[in-house]
């Protein structure tokens, strides 16, 4: 088992290493120390979780045409050539298609513990202050506006129009990231949640006194 784990690890960081919107290997790597971290109170097979973490970005529909099957396709292929267990692949794959975020008020995807785990992780590096940094990284890569207040946030009700959306990246905080703190599945990251949220909070109440 450490042994896919380590071919992983060389295989996502040589993919993801330098890239530029914030789905970086490094932002990989914090969400697999964080996943692996909440497994050790939250419990889950840690090999799933490892390898699920370690490949949920290996190619995100934001960059693929808001392609959904893309990532786990590649992540299964490559689990294959390193013989891997079916069962364990089919659970990795469930969990890349499931764990990205798709709209405020689209409909929750049903994760086995792994996967809640996973998406905990991820969604703890998009808040905070390195969630800060990525989110305008993103907007800078996308070509988008920092700050726009004639473009209001939306709560958008389907992935269709989440996808779609190009405003500013100021508005990703209100659409998304600021809801994020309640959305985590378990007790461990919703504790690890609260200080992040907090400082986002305060960074925009000084960007919006700033601009306003
Ligand atoms: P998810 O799959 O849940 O969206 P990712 O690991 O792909 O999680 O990272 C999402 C991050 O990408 C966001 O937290 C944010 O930093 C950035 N991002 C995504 N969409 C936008 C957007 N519309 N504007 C600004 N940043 C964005
Ligand atoms: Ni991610």
């Amino acid at each position: 088992m450490k042994k896919i784990v380590d071919e992983t690890i060389d295989f996502v960081k040589n993919k993801l290493i330098g890239e530029g919107s914030g789905h970086d290997w490094w932002h990989v790597y914090r969400v697999y120390k964080t996943a692996t971290l909440i497994a050790k109170t939250e419990k889950g097979n840690l090999f799933v979780i490892q390898l699920a973490a370690l490949l949920h970005d290996i190619a995100d529909w934001k960059m693929h045409d808001g392609n959904i099957e893309i990532g786990a396709q590649i992540a299964g292929d490559f689990l294959t050539t390193l013989n891997a267990e079916i069962t364990i692949i089919e659970h990795v794959c469930d969990i890349i298609k499931k764990v990205s975020f798709k709209g405020a008020k689209t409909k929750r995807e049903i994760l086995t513990k792994e996967g809640q785990i996973v998406q905990d992780a991820d969604r703890l590096d998009a808040i905070g202050a390195v969630g800060i940094a990525r989110t305008f990284a993103y907007g800078g890569y996308k070509n988008r506006e920092i700050y726009n207040p004639a473009i209001k946030p939306t709560l958008h009700k389907t992935f269709e129009q989440y996808k779609k959306n190009a405003g500013p990246a100021i508005n990703h905080f209100y659409e998304k990231l600021l809801l994020l703190k309640d959305l985590m599945n378990t007790e461990t990251s919703k504790s690890m949640a609260t200080q992040r949220h907090e400082f986002m909070k305060s960074y925009l109440s000084q960007f919006h006194q700033e601009v306003e």
